[in-house]
């Protein structure tokens, strides 16, 4: 077979099967001192590694995705460090293959009306266009039903045209409430996430085993964008399940910009994102360079009158964080933020103990500017803006298996019931 053949089958192969991650590892790093923590980062910026978990202030310890390629020097290079550094996971592929696994049923599905969504999986992960199918059920489903209605608006095209989809929920009287926006699948691999928020529009819909979901819907209307990042979303079920950004061609064949480092507050690549088009943070050309940004800052800034709370579903980590990312500052009505974060996760922890941190994103986490949950705050103005990151700490990381979906969305329900219901809305 001559070179071209094999290369040409090389490349027929990649196109037709998602990338194989046989042997790929997570490694987890553990500085013993800030010097050697900043050696680190360096080394991360410098070979534009993939930190699956960040250091923080109280833990130096991190978790960083290392392509093989690059493995044999990263390890000499940790080593003349002085860090520590062992294999937190060995092989990549093998946790991708277990993801697959279907969820063992051993529970029944908790709202009222079972039965009646025939036809969706709530404990599987989904392609793009089986969830648009499912959006377009539940309008169709509350159709038929009198208390509880439901609308689907396109807000936006992705570059590569897909739909961008809000789903609005609320109590079929006319009467406009006080609104709460949820999103999901902002970031491809993240895939609980929307996995996730369509679950709450299930639970708000047909009715949950706590029966929150009528007081929720007396006291708000509710908007869910359960796949913001549609193209980033399918190359990571079609081609590379680690992909993070959207797919905007950017030049030197590199693609995708990362969207929450596009968002127009207090907008810097310099704050944990990066000018490097290649980069997996990439921040954009401009804040709101992209259509996917662009589409969730006019549909917010179309209907933030009476919103009291943004929540943007992301993964991994447990953590329920709220602004600022952009600075280690606190916004001014921090401690009502914090208080009602806790409200949810203490809620939240109640059905299997998950711990959850709360705190401000810069403060738990790391800075990192031109997030969706800093703009829904400094530039759209609605108060309660957090992003939720969601199980599990780093066994699986993005990887969840599907049988951690079912858990992992009814504590979540849960949480974020106990949040809802906890609001003040009286003006004033
Ligand atoms: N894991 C998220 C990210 O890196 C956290 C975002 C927190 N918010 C923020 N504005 N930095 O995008
Ligand atoms: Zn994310």
């Amino acid at each position: 077979m001559s070179l071209i053949a094999v290369v040409f089958l090389f490349f027929a192969h990649v196109s037709a099967e998602p990338m194989r991650f046989d042997g790929h590892k997570v490694l987890q790093i553990l500085p013993h001192s800030v010097e050697e923590l900043e050696h680190v980062l360096q080394l991360h910026d410098v070979l534009d590694l993939d930190m699956w978990r960040y250091p923080s202030k109280n833990n130096f310890s991190m978790e960083m995705y290392v392509e093989p390629e690059k493995i044999d020097h990263v390890l000499t290079a940790i080593k003349a460090i002085g860090a520590d550094v062992r294999i937190w996971i060995d092989d990549l592929q093998k946790l991708i293959d277990e993801e697959k696994q279907p969820a063992k049923r051993s529970f029944h599905l908790p709202f009222a009306s079972q039965g009646k969504n025939a036809g969706f999986d709530h404990l599987a992960y989904h392609r793009f266009s089986t969830i648009k199918q499912y959006l377009a059920d539940v309008v169709t489903a509350t159709q038929a039903m009198s208390t509880v209605t439901s609308s689907l608006s396109t807000i936006g095209y992705s570059s590569e045209s897909n739909e961008i989809q809000v789903l609005k929920v609320s109590r079929s009287d006319g009467q406009s409430r006080p609104s709460i926006f949820i999103d999901g699948g902002i970031h491809a691999r993240e895939w609980i996430s929307p996995a996730t928020v369509l679950y709450f529009i299930n639970q708000l819909v047909y009715g949950d085993e706590f029966d929150y979901a009528p007081q929720l819907l007396d006291k708000f209307d509710w908007y869910f964008a359960p796949v913001l990042n549609p193209d980033g979303y399918e190359y990571s079920h079609t081609t590379y399940r680690l992909w993070r950004k959207n797919r905007v061609p950017n030049g030197r064949n590199c693609f995708g910009t990362d969207l929450n480092r596009n968002f127009g507050y207090q907008w810097n690549p310099s704050v944990g994102g990066s000018t490097n088009v290649c980069s997996d943070v990439y921040s954009g050309a401009t804040a709101f360079s992209e259509k996917e940004s662009t589409a969730l800052e006019t549909f917010l800034l179309n209907n933030n009158q009476n919103m009291v709370a943004y929540l943007t579903y992301h993964s991994y980590g447990q953590m329920w964080l709220y602004p600022w990312g952009y600075t280690s500052a606190l916004p001014s009505d921090w401690q009502d933020l914090d208080a009602a974060a806790k409200i949810g996760t203490s809620a939240l922890s109640e059905l299997y103990g998950t711990q959850y941190t709360v705190g401000s994103s810069t403060n738990v986490l790391y800075s990192a500017a031109g997030g969706s949950d800093d703009w829904a705050k400094g530039g759209a103005g609605v108060k309660y803006s957090y992003t939720i990151e969601l199980r599990d700490t780093g066994a699986h990381g993005f990887v969840l298996p599907q049988n951690q979906i079912e858990p992992n969305c009814r504590e979540s329900w849960r949480g974020l019931a106990a949040f809802a219901l906890s609001l003040n809305t009286r003006k004033g």
